[in-house]
């Protein structure tokens, strides 16, 4: 995966039939996903709780996708050796829980993974600027975290244009990747603001074939 050679799509598993949680993983690969993105969810970051290490455990045994594991956790310096351990291949973490960013996603690196910083619809953008050289992936929230099915927030868009130029002017090699309320009618805003790696839920779970409809967000032009 290259910045500027996408779109690129990771289905959110959390819109998937957990009791199914096998047929979430085969309709991604059917769909030709790129990687498998898992909400964490500890119910103080966000009001809802999700899942934890043993469930991304229990992904990895089962999903040749990459696992891109979203952490919407409070201090997630604490947890991080669990989720590196259960096979997470991105790990990304929000700048507003994380104090110790710097020495977060060097923790990351240094296991041999990919680190990613995510930023609520109202935090500037222009926080990132300086965790840039030490990410390998930026995730704008397009919603408020905790749910999916949510409505995009128009203005967030915006957030991957600055991006998109900081990363040009910067020579900085991290993707892009937008998620919350992403579907066919807005994913082409989203992807010519500069979008690498589209996040999609419930456009994509509660479709009726979801592996075309993958195909088709990475078809968008
Ligand atoms: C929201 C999650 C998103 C969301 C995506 O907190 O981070 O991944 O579940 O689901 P949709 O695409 O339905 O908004
Ligand atoms: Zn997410």
């Amino acid at each position: 995966m290259k910045p500027g050679r996408g779109p690129y799509c990771s289905p959110s598993i959390i819109a998937a039939d957990f009791t199914r949680l096998d047929r979430a993983v085969a309709l991604a690969a059917r769909g030709r996903a790129d990687l498998l993105h898992v909400d964490v969810m500890d119910g103080r970051f966000v009001p809802n709780i999700t899942l934890g290490p043993p469930v991304v455990a229990a992904l990895k045994r089962i999903s040749r996708l990459p696992l891109d594991v979203h952490l919407m956790i409070v201090e997630p310096q604490r947890h991080l050796a669990a989720f590196l351990d259960a096979g997470a291949d991105w790990l990304t973490v929000h700048v507003e829980a994380c104090p110790h960013l710097h020495s977060t996603l060097a923790a990351i690196r240094s296991a041999g993974r990919k680190a990613g910083v995510s930023l609520n619809p109202l935090t500037p953008v222009e926080m990132l600027g300086p965790a840039l050289p030490f990410a390998d992936l930026v995730l704008v929230m397009g919603v408020n975290p905790g749910f999916s099915g949510q409505k995009l927030i128009p203005e967030t868009i915006a957030k991957v244009e600055w991006l998109r130029d900081r990363r040009e002017k910067g020579k900085f090699g991290y993707l892009i990747e937008f998620d919350g309320g992403v579907n066919p009618a807005n994913a082409p805003a989203v992807l010519s603001a500069g979008c690498d790696v589209l996040v999609a839920g419930s456009a994509v779970y509660e479709a009726a074939d979801p592996a075309r409809a993958i195909r088709a967000l990475k078809a968008t032009r």
